[in-house]
């Protein structure tokens, strides 16, 4: 096999918060990649960083009263103490804030600004006269300039869902410190992506480098096709990329006073941070960037893949480096079906998770749900245990547990005995489950594995070596099967590697070799010392998982990392299953006006409606949304309706029809107005 040159990143996590969980879901399955990459016999490097600048950590570091530089290094500390603590192994962790960082900014900024791609343009912001920085829009807060809801952000409403810009607002407060905004004007400059718009739509498209789903999702919303009268092509947005003070960052060369944004900085990181790696270990930088026989390729969340898949290209590009081979781009992170909560106890922060519960678990269990799709990931608490139990305790270190201690004295036969073919299969399933791990199925490999470890139990069960035992003219058979189910235990733990590097330096130090390379699992182990046997994993202890949840719910209120700096839309939730145009038209929705609305004595949450949709055909509706409406304030207003519902008989009467209406529920519902104008009885659509 020839060796590749890879280079890996991971996202850099924001300073401004610890890990948790969710990140978790990426570093470890990087890690394992890496991991996997190297067990191969490839040449692979991982690195990552802090990604340290920005408002948000300006901010926070006067509200405690120190420098940024003093908050960046605490968290730095942190972050890699968490990661080490999940054996996520780096190359080498950087900082956003480091000087090789803001050389290479540099450098790559003159690359752009020579391929003429940035321009000056004025920018309208609302300011914080206090905190003296300008506000991004999720720092402004006010009154919706379209329903008038107060409390809402700077570029939309969560009630009516109107996206506007923060200077539209009524009432803005700054969340900084409270004082009124001004708007103000300053010089900012921005990249004009569209100049790229052809490289990035062949790089984008070309099914080599993305997702299937991205690549579309990217064509469908930045890139356009072109030609195509439907769907023409789209023009790619400048993008703003300094910031005036106060700001936490590199202040630009050639335009003094202001600095870059953070999203400029951040992806130069993965730069940095391998330059540190490559100034350490004697190694050519251009090797692992200007050159086209290494692979780059970066793993992320789908919340930052316009960063990633248009801007990033983009730069290196311009500034003639390698361009990534791969984006490997996963979902998010949900527990028991919902958003990590930090009432429920569900935003289970890395450290937290380490004072109760084993890596490994979270390791494994990571593994046996990742799929090289976007699809969000589960975590089920009940699930994790359980798997955990049946599959690594149940089947994996059972039969090292087991067959060791029969196999102390005497160690592993000299030859490796008849096995049914066993072993032989195991070592061709390899191939299967390589293949399996490069393209980041690991759910696939870890069924693989799983299949191996049972038929390795089911050998040792059907040898009932606990009989042979207690014959001592037969310890030479009882031998044989003690070699047989240890090397079938010991392909296990080689497959798993990646994914349990703990587990196989115990099994290293158990069978006195240690695993070095994936092709261990090709030749089987004889004539070795067993040593002493000692505890590998336990399982579960529910109780811990409860001790878990429940100190998550104390857990201090630091702001969460999180991407809130990005200002790109989101790749869209899961969607339900398909529903045809023909049945979507089905639904006739209709503007009503509330006739009439009272309370339901006895009912929690609703609210009985008289709809009319125009002259003497009126409907009764019973509407769950008595927490968010008043009845009399509902009373003349339109709202839309489903109009062709079947009548539904309710403990309190009849409903002839549902309203439309968003939100999360309780009080945090908003009924659908339609627009001014809007006739009685109209059919919407
Ligand atoms: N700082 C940026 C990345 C800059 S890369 C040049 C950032 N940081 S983050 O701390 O918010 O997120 C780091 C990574 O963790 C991102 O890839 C993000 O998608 C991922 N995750 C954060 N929360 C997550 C879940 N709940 N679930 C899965 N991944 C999550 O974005
Ligand atoms: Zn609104």
């Amino acid at each position: 096999m020839t060796q590749r040159r890879i280079l890996v990143t991971a996202a850099l996590p924001y300073a401004n918060g610890p890990i948790h969980i969710g990140h978790l879901v990426e570093y470890i399955q990087t890690d394992i990649w890496v991991r996997f990459q190297k067990l191969r016999g490839h040449r692979c490097v991982f690195v990552c960083a802090d990604d340290t600048h920005g408002t948000a950590i300006m901010i926070r570091a006067r509200q405690e009263n120190r420098s940024e530089v003093e908050l960046i290094a605490e968290m730095q500390q942190r972050h890699e103490a968490d990661f080490a603590g999940f054996d996520i192994q780096f190359d080498n962790y950087g900082s956003t804030n480091s000087e090789e960082n803001r050389r290479l900014c540099g450098e790559i900024w003159a690359a752009v600004t020579k391929a003429g791609l940035v321009v000056d343009e004025d920018v309208e912001q609302l300011y914080d006269p206090e905190a003296q920085t300008s506000l991004a829009d999720r720092f402004v807060r006010g009154t919706c300039p379209c329903c008038k809801t107060p409390e809402q952000y700077g570029d939309h409403c969560e009630k009516c869902l109107h996206t506007y810009s923060p200077t539209e607002l009524i009432d803005p407060k700054s969340t900084l410190t409270g004082a009124v905004p001004e708007v103000r004007t300053s010089a900012h400059k921005f990249i004009e992506l569209e100049q790229l718009h052809d490289f990035l739509d062949q790089w984008t498209q070309s099914g080599e480098h993305l997702q299937t789903e991205v690549a579309n999702y990217l064509k469908g919303h930045f890139l356009g096709a072109e030609g195509d009268k439907e769907n023409p092509r789209k023009v790619l947005r400048n993008w703003d990329v300094t910031r005036p003070p106060d700001y936490f960052g590199f202040e630009v060369p050639d335009f003094p006073g202001n600095y870059w944004y953070v999203w400029f900085d951040a992806p130069i990181g993965y730069l940095a941070s391998t330059k540190q790696w490559c100034d350490r270990h004697g190694e050519d930088f251009d090797q692992w960037w200007r050159n086209d026989a290494t692979e780059v390729h970066h793993f992320i969340g789908k919340d930052i893949t316009y960063f990633h898949t248009l801007f990033w290209p983009g730069m290196l590009k311009s500034a003639g480096y390698n361009l990534p081979t791969k984006v490997h781009i996963h979902g998010f992170l949900t527990v028991g079906g919902e958003k990590m909560s930090k009432t429920k106890g569900t935003f289970v922060q890395a450290e937290t998770y380490l004072k109760h519960l084993d890596p490994s678990y979270l390791r494994y269990y990571y593994a046996s749900k990742l799929g090289a799709k976007l699809d969000d990931i589960d975590m089920n608490l009940e699930e994790f245990a359980a798997k955990v139990d049946s599959d690594l305790v149940g089947k994996v270190v059972n039969i090292a547990s087991r067959s060791a201690k029969f196999a102390q004295p005497s160690g592993l036969s000299k030859t490796y005995p008849e096995d049914e073919g066993l072993f032989a299969h195991a070592a061709g399933q390899g191939a299967d489950i390589a293949v399996a791990y490069e393209q980041c199925e690991y759910n696939k490999a870890m069924r693989l594995i799983m299949e191996l470890a049972a038929n390795a139990n089911k050998y040792w069960d059907a040898k009932q070596p606990w009989l042979l035992r207690k014959d001592p003219e037969r310890a030479a058979e009882l031998q044989d099967v003690c070699t047989v189910a240890l090397n079938l235990y010991r392909q296990v733990v080689v497959y798993l590697a990646p994914v349990l590097p703990r587990l196989a330096q115990q099994t290293g130090e158990l069978l006195s070799s240690q695993i070095t390379h994936w092709d261990d699992a090709q030749t089987p182990l004889v004539g070795v010392a067993v040593a002493p046997f000692k505890h590998l994993l336990q399982r579960v202890n529910t109780k811990d998982i409860a001790a878990m949840t429940e100190e998550s719910k104390e857990a201090p209120t630091t702001t969460p990392a999180s991407s809130a700096d990005s200002d790109q839309p989101l790749l869209d939730e899961p969607l339900a299953e398909e529903c045809s145009f023909d049945d979507f038209m089905k639904v006739d929705l209709r503007v009503a006006r509330v006739v009439n609305a009272e309370e339901v004595p006895d009912a929690r949450k609703l609210v009985k409606l008289t709809l009319s949709l125009g002259g003497d055909n009126q409907r009764t509706v019973f509407a769950g949304i008595k927490a968010a409406y008043q009845p009399e304030e509902l009373v003349g207003r339109l709202v839309v309706m489903v109009a062709n519902l079947a009548p539904r008989q309710m403990k309190f009467g009849l409903s002839e029809g549902m309203i439309i209406a968003t939100g999360p529920g309780g009080k945090d519902v908003v009924l659908l107005q339609p627009g001014e104008g809007a006739q009685v009885g109209q059919r919407v659509h």
